[in-house]
């Protein structure tokens, strides 16, 4: 056996381990696609900066079959590999990557294929996932769009590379797949702030979308059944996983903060991390209760504040084993987040999972449980 074919076998019981991968399908794939064809080169964190990384380095196969993330661009600049490589580790934020092996496979699982599905993946990337679907469904079942005219060339050449051709496309994925063809499955590897109806009309009836969402907080991962009509139903999935946004969903720059007076500090009992922790169980609420606010990290101390673009903030701070926090603009953002805390206990704590979602063309909302009570706005 190879060294790489070893190390795959090695991920892939680390996937059986962590409990993410178990369809047969799914576990012959993981451990016949060679991950590190799509990875020739990829960058690594360095103390807030990125590392670039290429396949002659000490560790690189070692490194291409962990359970990391693999950010492969940064800033939509197809040159800072290059430059990471010549001047050290450069600034920057991923615009692309291969996302961690327990996501891709919670996502594929999820995904739920049968033999004979005509497969759409938007966010082709470095073209493993597709390689990995290709692998499950035959590539000729397979179509992939990225709108990154160098990532989809390359992706197509390692794909070939690997011994797989699925339909590989420069596109905005928003818009569904160029060809307007229609799929049993769309699996988008990006996050989206509402579901592009593109996506409802390219489905088949019954067909299944699988995303997650661009929230600041309470992200994750959502399925959806295509309705008749271009509307869809689902449900918000226990299973999470978040991922960097589609371009045109990618949230703009927070302003910096006002620094709190002495006097505008107030004990609380919620700890910032019960709202911006997925592992959290309240994070999900908190998000509806506050769409648009994002948890912002504060450079000088690493404390959290959250940030909403009406210009609405809250700092949160440790003092003397208390929570404490200081509020400012249009909005009490906090006074928000403790009013939802009484809600969501008042309606027994529901997880994740108990929340569904119904998109129209003219409303995208949330629901508890069954759709005609009570609702909350998807972005
Ligand atoms: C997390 S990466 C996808 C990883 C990929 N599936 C893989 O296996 O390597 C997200 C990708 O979405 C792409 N993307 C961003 N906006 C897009 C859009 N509007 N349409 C299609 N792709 C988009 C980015 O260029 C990036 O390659």
């Amino acid at each position: 056996m190879t060294r790489s074919a070893r190390l795959r076998r090695r991920l892939v019981e680390q996937l059986l381990d962590e409990d993410v991968l178990h369809a047969p399908e799914w576990i012959a794939a993981f451990r016949a696609v060679p991950r590190h064809v799509f990875l020739p080169r990829f960058f690594t964190p360095a103390g807030g900066l990125w590392a670039a990384v290429d396949r002659d380095d000490p560790g690189w196969l070692e490194t291409v079959y962990s359970r990391d993330v693999l950010v492969t661009q940064l800033d939509d600049d197809p040159d800072r590999w290059e430059l990471a490589r010549r001047t050290g580790p450069v600034p920057g934020t991923p615009t692309s990557s291969s996302s961690m092996p327990s996501i891709m496979a919670i996502m594929l699982e999820e995904l739920r294929v049968r033999d004979g599905h005509r497969v759409l993946e938007i966010g082709t990337g470095t073209g493993y996932n597709a390689a990995l679907l290709s692998h499950r469904c035959g590539a000729g079942q397979v179509s992939t769009v990225d709108i990154d005219p160098l990532l989809v060339g390359l992706a197509r050449e390692r794909l070939a590379a690997a011994g797989y051709r699925p339909a590989c496309e420069v596109g905005d994925g928003a818009l569904g797949f160029p060809a307007g063809t229609l799929f049993d499955r769309v699996l988008c590897t990006a996050s989206v702030s509402s579901i592009p109806l593109a996506w409802l009309t390219q489905t088949v009836p019954g067909g299944l979308i699988v995303t997650t969402l661009n929230r600041p907080i309470g992200a994750g991962l959502i399925r959806l059944v295509a309705g008749e009509d271009g509307t869809g139903q689902g449900h918000v999935l226990a299973r999470d996983g978040r991922f960097m946004p589609l371009r045109a969903h990618r949230l703009a720059q927070a302003d910096p903060l006002p620094r709190p007076s002495r006097d505008d500090w107030e004990q609380t009992r919620l700890p910032m991390s019960s709202v911006i922790q997925p592992r959290k169980q309240f994070e999900f609420f908190a998000g509806l209760a506050m769409p648009g606010a994002r948890p912002v990290r504060d450079g000088t101390d690493d404390s959290v504040s959250l940030v909403h673009p009406d210009g609405s903030w809250v700092r949160h701070r440790k003092r003397g084993g208390a929570d404490e926090v200081a509020q400012g603009g249009p909005r009490a953002l906090w006074e928000l987040v403790e009013s939802a805390y009484v809600d969501w206990c008042e309606l027994g704590k529901p997880d994740r999972d108990r929340f569904g979602v119904t998109v129209t063309e003219d409303r995208q909302e949330f629901w508890l449980d069954e759709p005609g009570g009570r609702t909350w706005p998807l972005g």
